[in-house]
């Protein structure tokens, strides 16, 4: 495990859909935080030397056979110890108590009271909203626990160890349902693992330079760009560390939104001396897809093409050995890629293929140990322009994804258009930012209308915004009706062929963000 800041503290991983948003929050306290499996041996977590664990929930039952369990060990490393809901009633298990399936299985919010003063909930209010999510609750706890804290239906809403620095959440502190969540977890790091509270990401990106700049030396670097925010703060930290030694590559595959090339050179002109090798390559990517109407075909074409691109302009460049990716944290843990951290579960993306392996080149991953508003940040203080930094996630595949049906340059025009309209209007409203992604999608069918006198028989577009922390699970905006009126407008009066407009109001699950 990589040693970028003095204070760590593990999240270990029981299956919880939250484990990711719990580490995010502990480094939202400036204490640098990673997630490890949770059978990770309590001789390894000596090595790490963390300040204090957090046990995650998980979808299982802790008396069920083959439950996850921790090193039992763990519990004599005199470690400060946070246990959050399933995590809670491993704890408490492991130390001498009974858990049970209870009647009143809990999801959504409740008040909780506090009944004994303590460091774990020091100046959160009583009664204190929270979220709560379990079917079990711990059904009773062994002498050595204090109740601190209680629920109408959860007698063990807190709970603290006498002797040691052992405490336990029934609900969740990490999600805002939790209003005062940063608050319990702030005590937690501060009161029982005496974390200062040090680790910055200004920190992190001077020692990132210093050690992209040892391990290149005077050797060639090259980087792909998308326009998206991950590849721009890579570019941008590697050529803060090597400046003239890198190069970049940006594909242009005719599927990308519109301006964005001329937007993303123009942008990166601006902003950096390096070389920039844009590859033309509408035509190929157009040819590759005609006549292709399955989604994951289109993926694996797309890949495929853009690999040969990129792998032909690289080979131009001769004497780089060093390829700089823009991987973060969460595709490090989802696909098992963490030295400590848990098997691979859900792949989050879905590119196929990924760059050839026979390029050779070195990989360079500066971001592999961030989340997405890190990186974020992070491309702020490198001096990225907001515009750069705030832009919604795009698909690699891009408008092809978009483009239900096949793929042909007249219907990406169209829908190139008509997701102008969208991103402009949403911006025009302030809304930009508060939306995580906000495009329009063409439809594979043609309805009918009327304009003037006459019958029209043409494109239906879909307009789909989204809201969403991860991306993994998402609301649909509740954009105001003002707002979707001028997009509808606009969208029929401007788009050519396009006579209809609908809004997408299905969340995500059982939806997808992408229609395809
Ligand atoms: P879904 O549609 O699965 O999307 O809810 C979740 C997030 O992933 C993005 N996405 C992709 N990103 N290649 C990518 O690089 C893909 O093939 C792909 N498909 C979906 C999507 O835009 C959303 O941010």
């Amino acid at each position: 495990m990589s040693r970028i800041a003095d204070e760590k503290v593990l999240v270990l991983d029981f299956g919880s859909q939250y484990a990711q948003l719990i580490a995010r929050r502990v480094r939202q306290q400036q204490v640098y935080c990673e997630i490890v499996r949770h059978d990770i041996t309590a001789k390894r977590v000596s090595e790490i030397g963390p300040m204090g664990l957090i046990l995650s929930g998980g979808p299982s039952s802790v008396y069920e056979d083959g439950a996850p369990k921790c090193d039992p060990d763990l519990f004599r490393l005199g470690l400060p110890v946070l246990g959050i809901c399933y995590g809670m009633q491993l704890v408490c298990e492991a130390l001498g108590g009974k858990v049970e399936n209870t009647p009143a299985r809990e999801y959504g919010r409740a008040q909780c009271r506090i009944s004994v003063s303590n460091e774990l909930l020091a100046d959160v209010s009583s009664p204190t909203q929270v979220w709560m999510s379990h079917g079990d609750q711990v059904a009773r706890v062994s002498d050595d626990f204090i109740p601190l804290a209680a629920t109408e239906t959860c007698r063990f809403a807190a709970v603290k160890h006498r002797k040691l620095p052992v405490y336990g959440l029934q609900f969740h502190p990490e999600v805002t349902h939790t209003p005062e969540g940063p608050k319990i977890l702030g005590n937690f790091l501060a009161a029982a693992c005496g974390c200062a509270g040090t680790w910055k990401l200004g920190d992190f990106a001077r020692e990132t330079i210093e050690t992209v700049r040892r391990r290149v030396g005077r050797k060639l670097v090259i980087c792909g760009l998308s326009g998206g925010v991950d590849s721009s703060v890579v570019a941008a930290l590697l050529s803060q560390a090597v400046g003239e030694q890198l190069s970049c590559i940006l594909v242009d595959n005719g599927l990308l939104r519109k301006g964005e090339v001329e937007s993303v050179i123009e942008e990166f002109s601006n902003h950096f001396q390096t070389d920039l090798h844009v590859v033309r390559a509408e035509e190929k990517f157009l040819a590759t897809l005609a006549g292709v109407i399955d989604p994951q075909e289109k993926r694996r074409r797309i890949g495929h093409a853009f690999i040969e691109c990129f792998a032909d302009e690289a080979t131009r460049i001769e004497g780089a050995e060093f390829l700089a990716q823009g991987t973060l944290y969460p595709d490090v843990i989802e696909s098992g890629g963490a030295v400590d951290g848990p098997a691979a579960t859900i792949k989050l993306h879905h590119n196929v293929g990924g760059l050839p392996e026979d390029l050779e080149f070195e990989l360079i991953e500066p971001l592999r140990d961030l989340f997405k508003d890190e990186v974020r940040r992070l491309g702020l203080q490198l001096g990225l322009p907001e515009e750069i930094v705030w832009r919604h996630p795009f698909p690699g595949p891009g408008l092809a994804v978009r483009c239900l049906g096949e793929v042909t340059r007249q219907r990406l025009d169209t829908l190139r258009e008509a997701d102008a309209v969208v991103v402009d209007e949403i911006k025009k409203a302030g809304l930009y930012r508060q939306t995580s992604q906000s495009f329009a999608v063409l439809l594979p069918i043609q309805s009918v209308g009327v304009m003037g006198d006459a019958r029209t028989y043409e494109d239906v577009v879909a307009v789909r915004s989204v809201d969403s922390e991860d991306f993994m699970t998402a609301d649909w905006s509740h954009l105001p009706y003002e707002l979707l009126a001028q997009i509808s407008t606009r969208i029929i009066n401007e788009v050519p062929g396009v006579n209809r407009v609908v809004y997408d109001i299905s969340s995500k699950p059982p939806a997808t963000i992408e229609w395809e």
